[in-house]
């Protein structure tokens, strides 16, 4: 019906809000798509401007995930439309909008929007992002390990959810391919 179409739209736009780049304007850093590993995102705000400025983002990027998912939810739409609504926020962020269609790796959209429609799964991605980060300090590496253990996670916990997660972990890989060589080559850059 017309609200799905109007909150995927939303959700599109929202998602096509790179935090990244006013949070380091405010906080007087250079643009992040010139530093680092280019990405708009948490990780490469880290890189310049250290954990507050990195997290900001990382709230930022997640809460556009996770609020029109949320709406959906509120609204009583059913659990696919809610995964095409977070589908349509991370697909935003990647190619957005508003930056000429150059956007990040769609990982703190996912996030959030994960935390609105399956969050049992969702805090344990996190939870292993957080202990691969722990144990080699490559952001890139945490991400692919954590997006990829989605669907069997899902499987296990919130199986209604799986298709959404299976899609989540080719888009975002898809999008680490750089990251995947790099790190196949030795040269990531850490965290
Ligand atoms: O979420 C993005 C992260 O997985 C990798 O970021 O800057 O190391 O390419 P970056």
């Amino acid at each position: 019906p017309v609200v799905t179409v109007l909150l995927c739209m939303a959700a599109y736009l929202a998602g096509s809000v790179l935090f990244a780049l006013p949070v380091c304007r405010l906080w007087g850093l250079p643009d992040p798509r010139a530093q680092g590993s280019g990405n708009p995102g948490a990780t490469n705000v880290y890189r310049t401007g250290g954990w507050l400025p990195a997290l900001i983002t990382l709230a930022l990027d997640a809460a556009k995930g996770w609020l029109p998912v949320w709406l959906a939810h509120n609204a009583g739409l059913s659990a696919l439309t809610q995964a095409m609504v977070a589908l349509c926020a991370v697909t935003g962020h990647m190619i957005p909008a508003f930056y000429r269609f150059k956007g990040g790796k769609g990982v703190a959209t996912a996030l959030g929007a994960g935390l609105a429609l399956a969050p049992v799964t969702t805090l344990a991605m996190a939870a292993l992002w957080l202990l691969v980060l722990w144990r080699w300090r490559i952001s890139a590496l945490a991400s692919v390990i954590a997006i990829t253990s989605g669907p069997a996670i899902s499987a296990l916990i919130e199986p209604e959810n799986l298709p959404m997660f299976g899609l989540l972990a080719i888009l975002i890989v898809v999008r680490h391919r750089n990251n995947l060589i790099r790190l196949a080559q030795g040269r990531e850059i850490g965290f």
